[in-house]
């Protein structure tokens, strides 16, 4: 019988819950012993390593959160840390180890199957920073959190004839920025992967204006630049009075969507599959519309561009 492990790492991610159910479920399908490990690379270290069962993942497919909770552990980066994750593993006589995080994570399980460790990636982070995959869990529900907010935004600004910039998250990429702001309706984009036109920005605020529209959405990532210092910006330079709202972590919780749910439990079932056949080191991936996976090293190597496609029609539509 095959004995794997499953952790979360890194930030989590909304559709996190729902890999763990995919996991836990088909390994207990396939009659295998299934242990949860919490609080990521961390709680591997620590020995926080407990057998799961049908039961343990019962009504958690709509939660957001992690119930293996997650961190971001520094030890685990360092050499020891991962001699000591290893020695775990093999303690607990764990063949296989499932990984569900970003990009990070990712670079950590390749180092640890370096050393031996059979282990399987799940692309979870609301960021869809992960090059091997068109979407990661948790991305969806991000975008559709941030739209949701943005419509109110929208609304209060109206009333009130003011700008309002709009800080989302996404580390160093504008994923979320680029798909909230065209599903929110935004006058405008700033993304860390393209230099914004600051110049273009005011003077179609000013056009506006001109025509009789005071208010406008600027959705900025949070690799893009601080919300309240353009939003400041933006009042010296078209006189409109503009407001800054940072959305923070609420982007990273509630209840995942359909989507994130599909994702999450399609992911997690393959990634149970592979193990039995014995293909491991894979990382599992949603690419031009189909489930596939790719050896890890290679998935890492891979890059990932922002659609410039979709970035063109969001400014050549907003006004
Ligand atoms: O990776 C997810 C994410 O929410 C990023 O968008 C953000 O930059 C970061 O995590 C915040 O991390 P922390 O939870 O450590 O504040």
């Amino acid at each position: 019988m095959k004995r794997i492990a499953v952790l979360t790492s890194g930030g989590d991610a909304p559709g996190m819950n729902a890999a763990i159910r995919a996991v836990v479920r088909t390994a207990i399908f396939y009659d295998m012993e299934i242990y949860g490990i919490y609080q990521g690379y961390a709680g591997l270290i620590e020995r926080e390593i407990r057998r799961m069962d049908i039961l343990s993942v019962d009504d958690i497919i709509h939660r957001g959160g992690t119930i293996l909770d997650s961190s971001r552990s520094k030890y685990f980066m360092t050499r020891r840390g991962k001699e000591e994750a290893k020695k775990a593993l093999e303690e607990f006589g764990i063949d296989a180890l499932i990984v569900i995080g970003g990009d990070g994570s990712y670079r950590g399980a390749l180092e640890l199957s370096a050393m031996g460790v059979e282990v399987m990636c799940i692309p979870g982070t609301i960021d869809n920073d992960v090059s091997s995959t068109d979407y990661t869990i948790g991305f969806d529900t991000a975008v559709n959190t941030a739209v949701d907010a943005i419509s109110k935004i929208s609304d209060t600004s109206a009333a009130h004839n003011r700008g309002n910039v709009v800080q989302v998250m996404g580390r160093d990429t504008g994923y979320i920025a680029l798909y909230a702001g065209i599903a929110g309706g935004a006058e405008s984009v700033m993304l860390p992967e393209i230099e914004a036109d600051l110049d273009g920005i005011y003077k179609k605020m000013l056009a506006s204006k001109n025509m009789g529209k005071m208010h406008s959405i600027s959705v900025v990532a949070e690799g893009a630049g601080e919300y309240m210092q353009i939003a400041d910006d933006m009042f010296k330079h078209t006189g409109i009075e503009t407001k800054g709202t940072n959305l923070g972590y609420i982007q990273r919780g509630g209840s995942p969507s359909a989507f994130d749910r599909i994702l999450a439990s399609v992911m997690g079932a393959m990634a149970v599959e592979l193990v039995l056949k014995g293909q491991t080191n894979r990382a599992m991936s949603f690419k031009d519309g189909k489930y596939t996976h790719f050896d890890l090293s290679e998935a890492i190597g891979m890059k990932k561009e922002l659609d410039s496609e979709l970035y063109r029609i969001m400014n050549m539509i907003s006004m």
